[in-house]
């Protein structure tokens, strides 16, 4: 791999993040025929509202793949809340034809015109410091707030910055990622200055780091109040850390790329990645050479938001590991993952799917308290294998486990009282190594990432 210095690196790939002449006039003319379509449409309506571009297009802060134009519709607050997802239905309708619905606290709608996403956002009119109903009704203030600090050096940082965290997989505050929102990478980009002083500074991150841009908070009490490797104080709000969705693991990445950036500046530190795909024999193949097996449970035909599915996903997966662990299980890794439509999967390698019957417990002291107990107990038990018997000053009792296949564990888990409640009443699919070729390709691929699981930027480091 090639290699430069970091400024020379950043020249390159400040050309490789800035959209081309064709290109921002198409996607600056869409955002000015999207605002005028929904505005005549708003009037049409007799509403009283005010429509505002918002985002990293009316910023000029996007990455030229992957665009997507915020148009909120800006209600007084006497407007009924049940009703803000009808008018982004009839404006979405009326503006674009096809749409699609979406939640995050309130719902809105997002249309494709090409390869560029619209996403209609009906929220409240709010002034600094009054209070919100949901989170996008600060979403404008964020806007007017860096539109008044933001310059063109500003900017090209913001996309260079922007391409080095979606390069390294901590671009987005979704519950897939849990890692920087855009709007934490500006702000980050205003505190420091530039690109460069941010990195370096990050590379010596430790948490927690207070950022307070604007001096509005007190880090005391923010430090009490946040549980979170990052604070970053939301300029137009005290009481929000910006860099809440933010995971330690994503933090901890994102330190480690800097220091590498900083150690071997590349290109390819900036660049997206193509997902690597797994075949069923690649996985088998894997799992013979690591002598490790992996189960997968599927739960399909849901109908349900992507954070949801994904928040699901995750818990889903924090759930199995505990119940494998609980009983014997050697767990290497597990994992959740959504199709983000209607498929929620749940990975783990386990040092074996099978484990012995026999399972050793440690009774009590010789002559304590609970010694008759533990004997009354194990003495005629039908799953004591052996004993109890009196190793040095203990009690000893060999017993056959309940489980010892890791499908049967799970299946009981599943049909149980304690089953997640997502699953509850539904089919769960479960595959191990061998039916691998039953899982979907998405899921191989996660499954395939997860076991040959690695940093972009490790050999970068050294
Ligand atoms: P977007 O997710 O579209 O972000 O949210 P963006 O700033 O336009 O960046 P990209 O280039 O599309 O990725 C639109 C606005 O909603 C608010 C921010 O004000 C953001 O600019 N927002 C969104 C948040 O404050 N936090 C979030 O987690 C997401
Ligand atoms: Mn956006």
């Amino acid at each position: 791999m090639q290699q430069y210095d970091l400024i020379s690196v950043l020249e390159r790939v400040s050309e490789l993040v800035t959209p081309s002449k064709e290109r921002r006039e198409k996607v600056e003319g869409l955002l000015r025929e999207s605002l005028f379509k929904v505005e005549s449409i708003i009037k049409d309506m007799g509403i009283n509202a005010e429509v505002v571009p918002v985002g990293s297009v009316a910023r000029d802060t996007w990455l030229p793949d992957d665009i997507d134009i915020d148009i909120f519709i800006l209600l007084s607050r006497d407007f009924p809340e049940d009703k803000l997802g009808s008018v982004a239905v009839e404006v979405a309708r009326r503006a674009f034809g096809s749409y699609t619905l979406r939640y995050s606290e309130h719902p809105y709608a997002s249309c494709r015109v090409d390869d560029i996403d619209i996403e209609i956002v009906p929220a409240y009119k709010i002034m600094k410091g009054e209070k919100i109903v949901s989170s996008a009704d600060r979403t404008p203030l964020h806007n007017n707030y860096l539109m008044g600090k933001l310059n063109s050096n500003l900017r090209k940082d913001i996309r260079i910055l922007k391409a080095f965290a979606k390069s390294i997989g901590v671009y987005g505050a979704e519950v897939k990622v849990e890692g920087f929102s855009g709007y934490l990478l500006e702000l980050l980009i205003l505190f420091y200055g530039d690109f460069i002083s941010l990195v370096r500074n990050a590379a010596d991150w430790r948490p927690p780091v207070f950022i307070d841009i604007e001096r509005i908070a007190s880090k005391g009490e923010a430090l009490k109040k946040f549980d979170s490797p990052l604070i970053v104080i939301d300029p137009v709000d005290p009481n929000r850390n910006v860099a809440s969705p933010l995971s330690k693991t994503q933090f901890f990445r994102f330190v480690a790329a800097c220091r590498a950036l900083l150690n071997k500046p590349t290109e390819e530190m900036f660049r997206s990645r193509k997902e690597i795909s797994f075949t069923p024999s690649r996985i088998k193949k894997e799992l013979l050479e690591r002598g490790t097996d992996i189960i997968v449970l599927l739960v399909e035909d849901l109908d349900l938001p992507p954070d949801t599915l994904w928040t699901q996903a995750k818990y889903i997966s924090k759930r199995i590991r505990y119940v494998l662990e609980e009983n014997g299980f050697r767990v290497l890794w597990c994992a959740g993952h959504t199709d983000e439509k209607s498929t929620v999967a749940v990975a783990a390698e386990l040092e074996s799917l099978e484990i012995p019957k026999a399972l050793i417990r440690e009774g009590p002291p010789v002559a304590s308290q609970g010694e008759r107990d533990f004997l009354i107990k194990h003495i005629s038990d039908k799953n004591t294998l052996s004993g109890p018997y009196i190793e040095g000053d203990r009690w000893y009792v060999v017993k056959r486990r309940r489980f010892f296949n890791a499908a049967d564990l799970i299946s009981d888990y599943l049909s149980g009282k304690n089953a997640p409640k997502l699953v509850r009443g539904r089919k769960v699919r479960i595959v191990t190594g061998n039916e691998i070729g039953k899982v979907p390709e998405e899921i191989r691929n996660f499954i395939g990432k997860n076991l040959l699981r690695e940093e972009v930027f490790t050999e970068m480091l050294v």
